[in-house]
């Protein structure tokens, strides 16, 4: 009999567990055993509420029957095709009713794996692009400080976060410049977008002067949301868009995290009113149940690359062997289906004022350094104790301890409840979080 629907299972040895204090978690282990609606069970026998949607995979909360059904049935019906040179009606349709959701004219749907995938896919759609217009001196692409982009080497290299390109430093992709992030010091306790800031967009200026004529593509998150949720000051993104425009540049926006309501619109690129060249989504796409990534471009990139491509060949080198599998297009469509059938977006709009009330009465506790939050997204930075990361990790700890489960990068604790929460729901996320920092604040 298979093991792996035992709760504690017998060894703990061989899991490599990724982005994780393997040695710390073996000596004391955090299994989930279920999860229904806003609540995981743990191996243990405890409650704990989900404030983070796993890991803002699962918007909708968690045990959805109408997804189970269709991953279910589709799996029964049609469980695989090669996805090269043919296809499944699953696909085309969901490439429509995506694109119904995208901003303006990003109507071309390219799937991947994962955000990760995703992310190295716009890359190199970027560079297909570029070189489909004759302009193969464009090679540079540039990300900014503190942005997160997936662990794959195109997403590595241009994220911000040093730390994890350290190891792989000498094969990072050539070329690659990074602009200042948007966090000043006066924007510690700001709700919503902050007044100040939106100069710092000058220094993809400052770059596309330097290198003029090599920059590809500039990528970032509309909010940054892995490294806390940084939210971009008011005008910033325009005058991206702006100099994108001026030097010929793609613009690139990275919306694994903001994609699909999380803003309140269905994406950050509506809610701030600003339209990329290219979009990536991930994780709510399927509501985290089946991984999936997906590439949004313009119409007019699309038509670039395949017109520049002689008649019957193919036209962009690029694809994944689980691009777009029957299994996730069918969790995917589910989802689609709720959005529409629960005005999911708009339930984000209403909820969101209760949440960030919520997430801002934290201000008081003598740790919080600094709190941002956006829609039914936010961050609360806790001081730094002994080395960067300690306070974070010990309070994501208690947190689990005490009833509360979400993730914390470094000591930066990020906040991402299910759209389907109740203000009963948030309630409890920030009472039993107030507890578990008043108690690290004692010890
Ligand atoms: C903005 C952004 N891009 C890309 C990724 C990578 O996604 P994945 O872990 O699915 O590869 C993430 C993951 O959190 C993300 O937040």
């Amino acid at each position: 009999m298979s093991t792996h629907r035992t709760n504690i299972p017998n060894s703990l040895n061989e899991h490599w567990m990724p982005f994780s204090a393997n040695r710390d978690f073996k000596k004391n282990p955090r299994l989930i055993t279920g999860a229904k609606g806003v609540y995981l069970k743990t191996h243990e026998g405890n409650t704990l509420i989900d404030a983070s949607s796993g890991l803002f995979c699962n918007p909708l909360g968690h045990g959805r029957e109408e997804i189970a059904e269709a991953v279910s049935k589709q799996l029964r019906e049609l469980d695989f095709v090669l996805p090269f040179n043919q296809g499944f009606g699953g696909s085309f349709e969901l490439a429509t009713r995506i694109a119904k959701n995208t901003p303006d004219d990003l109507n071309k749907i390219f799937y991947t794996i994962c955000g990760s995938t995703a992310v190295d896919s716009a890359i190199k759609i970027a560079m297909a692009y570029h070189t489909s217009k004759g302009n193969k001196k464009k090679f540079r692409f540039v990300g900014r400080d503190r942005g997160y982009h997936g662990m794959n080497i195109g997403g590595l290299s241009v994220g911000g976060f040093n730390n994890y390109k350290e190891m792989c430093k000498s094969i990072l992709m050539p070329g690659v410049q990074h602009m200042r992030h948007t966090f000043l010091p006066e924007h510690k306790f700001i709700e919503g977008q902050p007044d100040t800031g939106a100069e710092i967009a000058d220094d993809l200026e400052t770059i596309a002067n330097k290198f003029e004529g090599e920059i590809a593509a500039c990528i970032v998150e509309p909010i940054a949301g892995s490294t806390g949720t940084l939210i971009p000051p008011k005008g910033y993104l325009n005058k991206l868009r702006k100099i994108c425009d001026k030097h010929e540049i793609l613009l690139i926006f990275d919306e694994v995290i903001t994609g699909w309501g999380r803003t309140g619109s269905a994406f950050a690129a509506q809610e701030f009113g600003v339209t990329p060249d290219l979009m990536t989504m991930a994780k709510a796409t399927t509501n985290g149940v089946v991984p999936m990534g997906v590439v949004a471009a313009r119409d007019g990139i699309y038509e670039s690359i395949v017109n520049a491509a002689p008649d019957g060949a193919i036209e962009l080198f690029h694809g994944y062997t689980y691009s777009g599998i029957p299994v996730a297009v069918a969790a995917a469509l589910a989802v689609q289906d709720i959005f529409e059938k629960e005005d999911i977006f708009k339930r984000v709009k209403e909820m969101s004022p209760y949440f960030q009330d919520a997430l801002h009465s934290l201000k008081d506790l003598d740790c919080v350094e600094s709190i941002r939050g956006y829609g039914m997204m936010g961050g609360v930075d806790i001081r730094m104790k002994d080395k960067p990361g300690k306070a974070g990790f010990q309070i994501y700890k208690a947190s689990y301890a005490n009833g509360v489960n979400f993730k914390a990068t470094a000591d930066a604790l990020v906040l991402a409840p299910p759209y389907i929460c109740e203000k009963k729901h948030i309630d409890e996320i920030f009472d039993k979080l107030r507890k578990s920092i008043i108690q690290y604040m004692k010890q």
